[in-house]
C-alpha cells in the first residue's frame, strides 16, 4: 500500500537467533570494553553461537562480575574470563593476550572495543583532553591489534573495530571522538591490506544510537523515546541484538572475503537531517552543553 505501517510494528526486537548456534565452536574471542555496553552484546552473542572469551576492560570487578553474567547468560558451556587492563598500556595488552592464551590456546577474533567519549565543544577542549580520546580509541585499538596479531595471525583470524557515523558529519561537540573513529577505519584499512595475505581479516561495525547501554540511555531524555525514534528511517533506535548479529556475519564464514569494510548499523540515521544537537554559534561552556543536552540526543 502507499501507507508506511505504523511504527510500533517496526520496533520489534531482532532476534538473535538468524545463525546456527554452534558456527564459533572451538573458537575464541578477544574483547576490549567488553565489560559494559555495545561490547558486552557483541560477546554475548558470540558466546551463544560457541565462542569462548576474553574481555579487557579498566574496572577488574566490574569486569569479573560481567564475565560471570556473560557465562550465565550464554548458558550453553562457554567460557569467558576476565583480563583487566588499560587498552593505552601495550604491556596490558600484551599480558591480556598472555592471559587469553593461557587459558584458551588460541585466539580467533578480536574486538577493537574499548573507547572514551564526552561532550565538549572545540573551544573548550584542552589538549590533553583531546589526546586522551586519542589515546584510549586510536592507540588502544592499534596496541590490542599489535599484542594479538601473532596469534590472530596463526588462527586466520578476524578484526572488528566498533567505529561510529560521527565523523561522516563533524556532529558537533564529540570532535576528539570523531577524529579517532575516523582514524579507526583507516587504520582496519591498512590492517585489511597488510594482513590479507596471511588470511588476516579487517572490518568496522559503525553502530547508529543504540538503545539499551547507560551511555545511550543517558542521552535519550525520558518520555523522548518515541520521539528519537520517529526521526530514525526505520522507525527504531538500534538494538544490542543489531550490532551483534551484524559481528556474527563479519566473523562468520559468510563474510570470508568481506575485508577493509565499514558496516553501519544505524537505521540510516545518519542520512536523515533530524533534530541532532543544535549547531554551536559561539564558545559554549560546559554547563551550557548539558543544558542543551538535557533536550537532545547524541
Ligand atoms: C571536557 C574533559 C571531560 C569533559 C575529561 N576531560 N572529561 N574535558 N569535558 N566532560 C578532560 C580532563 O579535564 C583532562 O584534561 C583529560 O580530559 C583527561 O581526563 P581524565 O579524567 O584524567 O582521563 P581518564 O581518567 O583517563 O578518563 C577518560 C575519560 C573518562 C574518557 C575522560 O570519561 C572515561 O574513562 N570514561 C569511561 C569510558 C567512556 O567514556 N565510555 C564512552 C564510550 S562511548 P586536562 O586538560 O584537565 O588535564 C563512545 C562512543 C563514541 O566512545 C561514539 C558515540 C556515538
Amino acid at each position: 500500500s502507499d501507507e508506511a505501517p505504523d511504527p510500533v510494528v517496526l520496533r520489534a526486537v531482532p532476534s538473535t537467533n538468524v545463525f546456527r548456534s554452534d558456527i564459533f565452536a572451538g573458537k575464541v574471542l578477544l574483547c576490549s570494553g567488553g565489560g559494559s555496553g555495545i561490547c558486552k552484546g557483541m560477546v554475548a552473542t558470540m558466546m551463544k553461537h560457541g565462542c569462548n572469551a576474553a574481555i579487557i576492560g579498566r574496572k577488574a570487578d566490574r569486569l569479573n562480575a560481567a564475565s560471570k553474567e556473560l557465562e550465565k547468560e550464554a548458558g550453553n558451556g562457554t567460557k569467558c574470563i576476565a583480563t583487566p587492563g588499560d587498552v593505552r598500556k601495550i604491556e596490558d595488552m600484551n599480558e591480556s593476550v598472555k592471559k587469553t592464551i593461557a587459558e584458551f590456546g588460541r585466539i580467533d577474533f578480536v574486538i577493537c572495543g574499548a573507547a572514551g567519549n564526552f561532550l565538549a565543544s572545540l573551544e573548550s577542549l584542552s589538549s590533553n583532553a583531546f589526546k586522551t580520546i586519542q589515546e584510549i580509541d586510536l592507540l588502544g585499538t592499534y596496541n590490542l591489534f599489535k599484542a594479538s596479531l601473532d596469534e590472530v595471525k596463526k588462527s586466520h583470524g578476524a578484526y572488528v573495530h566498533v567505529t561510529a557515523t560521527l565523523h561522516h558529519t563533524g556532529i558537533p561537540w564529540q570532535s576528539p571522538a570523531s577524529a579517532a573513529k575516523a582514524a579507526i577505519e583507516t587504520l582496519s584499512q591498512s590492517i585489511a591490506v597488510e594482513m590479507g595475505p596471511w588470511g588476516v581479516r579487517s572490518n568496522c561495525i559503525a553502530p547508529g544510537i543504540i538503545k539499551g547501554t547507560e551511555g545511550a540511555d543517558r542521552l535519550t531524555p525520558k518520555g523522548a523515546e518515541d520521539y528519537v525514534a520517529s526521526q530514525i528511517p526505520l522507525q527504531r533506535q538500534g538494538d544490542l541484538h543489531d550490532i551483534a548479529n551484524a559481528t556474527v556475519f563479519l566473523f562468520s564464514e559468510a563474510a570470508s572475503y568481506i575485508n577493509g569494510t565499514v558496516v553501519i548499523v544505524d537505521g540510516a540515521a545518519r542520512n536523515f537531517p533530524g533534530p541532532f544537537l543544535p549547531y554551536p554559534t559561539s564558545s559554549l561552556d560546559q554547563k551550557s552543553i548539558a543544558d542543551i543536552v538535557k533536550g537532545s540526543r547524541l
